[in-house]
């Protein structure tokens, strides 16, 4: 915990003897330190029935509730429906900022001053080309590759391209302390990132690969992914500024949400000091998965499965007798309606007018009307969250499915290398503090329920005590390798 904790109040905990311990809770939140968990110890009985004395730990699947860091980037009020990054309101950053002014402000933790956002911008678009070598590599995928396994494969092949800036290659701590050596990182991934996006959106659709737009043009971040995505033999093509717009207020919304599943993954990989490109690839990884990054997509199939207006009813009575779910409803932090989802039910209709009007729109919104006010979702503070609106407005650009979670990822990269970034400086004062574990490799602990000791057994043991039939191992065979491994039968 910070050093400002005054530590002043205590937990007293009784163990079943009767110890008294006291676990200091810091000020400022209500968190206990596990290590101090751990000066707490229990009798209890092995399996055999021995006596052991241990230490007590916290058993959190899933984490439910539990902090791993201290971080400043990102504050929630599930409750209230707010979120804000460094303090600044989502609603103000998304109507007054830009994605790379806001990704500024996540990473170095202050708005950027006019020269420095000039600065910050021209470092990012001058890194947007990416090697010949990583292209190649990309063309070698299968025609109808996943967009979003080519991105997290050729961002971690990245890495091969800058062995300089690898610490397992070159100094464990190189980045703790070479502030320059972090930026240039931070530049590349950024600058490169949307690039390796859109090549794996033109290797899906079948296009030639787009260069970068020249820089002398000053496109913005989504204006030039917009022309890198879109552009055909024009040598002048410009996306729409209404489109490109809203696609920005998209990566704005976004960019950060505190420990998220892939943001978790992302300190977490950092925390061997791998590489930057290795662990964004990672956090991509986590962020694929279809709990994480893959609601906006199950939204569209939801509404277009609906269908009609008149068959919601139907619909939601299926939610309520839990044959369904409601998909871009409910949130496990906001127990409100989510301030992204505010923010993008207006931009959807700003796109509409720029694309023409979607008609799952008209669903979308009826659902949500009848949802709000039915009490099966008020009692359990079930409200539209970011992806019940994401969803629609990337349907409505024309991006196919597949597309959704990378369209996601790309500016939650900016939340990943702020918390990269925030971490590092927590390694640099834990150094001088001693904070207790900042500096450690995340490693959780297990509660091992198998058997603690067994002898290897005999042939003969090991065949008459096997409790594993082999249905365990069990699987599919294509029909490719059933034809190949027909039995050579005589033809009657
Ligand atoms: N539709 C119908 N019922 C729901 C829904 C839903 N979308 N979400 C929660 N419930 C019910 C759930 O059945 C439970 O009811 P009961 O008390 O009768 O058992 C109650 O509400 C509490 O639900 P929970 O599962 O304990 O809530 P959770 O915090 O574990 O789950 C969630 C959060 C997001 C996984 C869940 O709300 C859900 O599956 N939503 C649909 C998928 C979705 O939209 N995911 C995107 C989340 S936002 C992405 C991001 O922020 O990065």
């Amino acid at each position: 915990m910070s050093q400002s904790n005054k530590e002043s109040r205590y937990l007293i905990v009784q163990t079943p003897s009767k110890e008294e311990h006291k676990l200091t809770v810091h000020d400022g939140d209500v968190a206990i330190l596990a290590k101090d968990l751990a000066q707490v110890r229990l009798k209890g009985l092995t399996k055999d029935g021995k006596e052991v004395e241990k230490q007590v730990t916290s058993f959190d699947p899933g984490f439910m509730n539990t902090a791993c860091c201290e971080s400043t980037i990102t504050y929630i009020d599930g409750d209230k429906g707010i979120l804000r990054y460094r303090g600044y309101p989502i609603e103000q950053l998304a109507e007054r900022s830009n994605f790379l002014e806001v990704a500024y402000l996540l990473i170095y933790g202050e708005l950027p001053t006019a020269t420095q956002l000039n600065t910050w911008k021209e470092r990012i678009m001058s890194h947007t080309y990416i090697h010949v070598t990583l292209m190649d590599y990309m063309k070698s995928f299968r025609y109808d590759a996943h967009p979003m396994s080519m991105f997290i494969a050729t961002m971690a092949a990245m890495s091969t391209e800058y062995p300089e800036s690898n610490p397992t290659l070159t100094r464990r701590d190189l980045f703790e302390f070479d502030y320059r050596a972090r930026n240039q990182q931070i530049f590349r991934i950024l600058g490169k990132a949307p690039t390796i996006a859109a090549c794996a959106y033109r290797h899906r659709i079948g296009r030639p690969y787009n260069y970068p737009t020249e820089s002398f043009r000053g496109y913005s971040y989504t204006e030039n992914f917009l022309y890198m995505l879109d552009r055909l033999s024009e040598s002048e093509y410009r996306p729409s500024p209404a489109i490109a717009k809203a696609l920005d207020v998209l990566f704005i919304v976004h960019a950060d949400h505190e420990l998220n599943c892939s943001t978790a993954a992302m300190r977490h990989l950092t925390s061997t000091r791998v590489d930057p490109y290795t662990a964004v690839a990672g956090a991509a990884g986590a962020l694929y998965g279809p709990l994480h990054g893959g609601a906006s997509e199950a939204v569209v199939r939801m509404l277009e499965e609906i269908g009609s207006v008149d068959k919601i009813d139907e619909f939601l009575e299926g939610v309520k007798s839990k044959t369904r779910r409601l998909m871009g409803f409910g949130h496990r932090i906001y127990k409100n309606y989510d301030p992204r989802a505010k923010i993008l039910k207006e931009y959807a209709e700003k796109v509409f007018a720029e694309v023409g009007r979607d008609p799952l729109v008209d669903i979308a919104v009826e659902l949500e009307r009848r949802a709000i006010q039915d009490d099966y979702f008020v009692s359990r503070k079930l409200y539209p969250n970011v992806d019940f609106y994401s969803g629609i407005i990337y349907r409505a650009c024309g991006f196919p499915l597949d597309m959704y979670p990378l369209l996601f990822a790309l500016p939650r990269i900016a939340g990943w290398l702020a918390h990269w970034y925030e971490s590092l400086r927590e390694e640099k004062s834990a150094a001088k503090a001693s904070i207790p574990g900042a500096t450690h490799v995340m490693r959780a602990r297990q509660i091992c329920i198998g058997d603690i000791e067994k002898v290897f057994p005999t042939e003969e043991e090991s065949i008459s005590k096997q409790s594993i039939t082999m249905d365990a191992l069990k699987t599919y065979h294509s029909n490719l390798s059933k034809r190949r491994r027909a039995p050579h039968k005589d033809i009657a």
